[in-house]
């Protein structure tokens, strides 16, 4: 082992401390099994937060980033970018769409987007642009996406907030109707199709045709933020595809590099052309390993059926859990769509995560109260039904608690 890997958790850290971490590192990964620097071996139902689609150090992945750490890691979009073309173009193909600007993370995918709605109002003459958001929505922490998200605890101790948003409750047509005939600013609604953060709470179909159809009517850009849901993760490559709808802009980012930062934006014909050259930019944005990254992933992907693979252990665990908690008070609500699942429980239940590392087993909790599972997309059903006999019998213990009083 050499001396970062052998490296203890210390006492004094030097690292800002933005996160509540759990006292574990984890060292390396195989598949869905990771371990950390005391050799204990978890289950891996997060995925680093629905990031490790192909799971780890997999076996056709590594040895394609390998061949081209060797041949190019970056060059600067001073110059034209084979690979940069190659997944684009990939992209488009399975979404329908034209064209793909590359970044680094989901939030700067985000920032492309809000700068694309705002430049398509002033084209049009619309002096101050305004995006319709949602409650409970999260689109990142830049102070513009952190404006756009719908979380008073992430805006807490940053405003003043970037102005020009307009917001409105999901799956409610009469909101957003309303909005559409009082509100002359409005350029593009911007929504995610699953919220992730926000408790796993999907739009509905019909919700989301309706905006389709409200965009259509009032010429706005429909913006859905799939970088949590898309990439596979629900089945079908995007989200929103269920619902048989195209965006106009669809900002992408986590499942995409499978691990190595990435992030796009991909537009079609009616956003495509509003940034042009000198509107928008990223030094590290779209380089070449970032980008056989993407590519490797999406091969991998198709040639393995793990879109498939998704649907089918996405219900093997929803089977799982409604047997397991079947008759179970305390748990309110199982949803989500293929491999995004929430557990919504009557209590906040933070305290699972640590539980659940000590039983060997990786999972997150979001909007305090749901338990989330974003496993890499190349779960077996076999490894679902483990997740859920570790789980299962930790969240039946919390609920076996009294309810704690406000
Ligand atoms: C839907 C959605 N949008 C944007 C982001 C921000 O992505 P990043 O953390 O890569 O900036 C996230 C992260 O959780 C997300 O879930």
């Amino acid at each position: 082992m050499n001396a970062p890997e052998a490296m203890k958790l210390s006492a004094v850290s030097h690292v800002m401390n933005t996160y509540s971490r759990l006292p574990l590192a984890l060292l390396h990964g195989s598949g869905c099994r990771v371990w950390d620097t005391e050799g204990r071996e978890y289950l891996d139902a997060l995925g680093g937060i629905a990031v490790n689609t192909l799971g780890h150090a997999h076996p056709r992945l590594v040895p394609a980033l390998q061949d081209q750490l060797g041949k190019l890691i970056h060059c600067s979009n001073y110059y034209q970018i084979p690979l940069q073309e190659q997944l684009a173009a990939k992209l488009c193909e399975l979404s329908g769409l034209s064209n793909a600007f590359f970044c680094n993370s989901g939030l700067e995918a985000n920032e492309a987007a809000l700068k694309i709605a705002r430049k398509f109002g002033h084209d049009k003459g619309i002096a101050r642009p305004e995006v319709i958001v949602y409650e409970k929505a999260f689109h990142g922490r830049s102070i513009a996406t952190l404006s756009a998200t719908g979380n008073a605890k992430v805006q807490a101790g940053f405003g003043p907030l970037v102005e020009g948003f307009v917001r409105v409750p999901l799956n409610d047509v009469a909101v957003i109707e309303e909005v559409a005939n009082t509100r002359s600013s409005v350029t593009a609604v911007f929504l995610e199709v699953i919220q992730g953060e926000g408790g796993v709470n999907p739009a509905t179909a019909d919700y989301l045709r309706a905006v389709r159809r409200l965009c259509d009517e009032n010429d706005w850009l429909l913006m859905l933020d799939e970088v949590q849901c898309g990439i596979g993760r629900t089945g079908r490559w995007f989200a929103h595809q269920w619902a048989d709808i195209q965006p106009d802009v669809m900002p992408l980012a986590k499942g995409l590099g499978s691990g190595v930062p990435i992030g796009a934006v991909v537009c079609g014909p009616r956003a495509a052309s509003v940034l042009g050259p000198g509107n928008h930019g990223s030094t590290f944005g779209g380089n070449p390993l970032a980008m056989r990254a993407g590519i490797e992933t999406l091969r991998i992907m198709e040639e393995d059926g793990l879109l498939q693979n998704a649907s089918h252990v996405g219900a093997v665990f929803r089977t799982a859990l409604a047997r397991e908690f079947a008759g179970v008070a305390g748990v309110r609500d199982i949803r989500g769509q293929g491999l995004m699942i929430g557990i919504e429980l009557d209590r906040p239940c933070g305290e699972l995560l640590g539980r659940a590392a000590a039983a060997g087993l990786l999972i997150s909790v979001t909007a305090e109260r749901v338990i989330r599972l974003v496993p890499p997309l190349i779960m077996t059903a076999d490894e679902a039904e483990q997740v859920v006999a570790l789980l299962a019998p930790l969240v039946r213990d919390l609920l076996a608690s009294p309810l704690p009083t406000a």
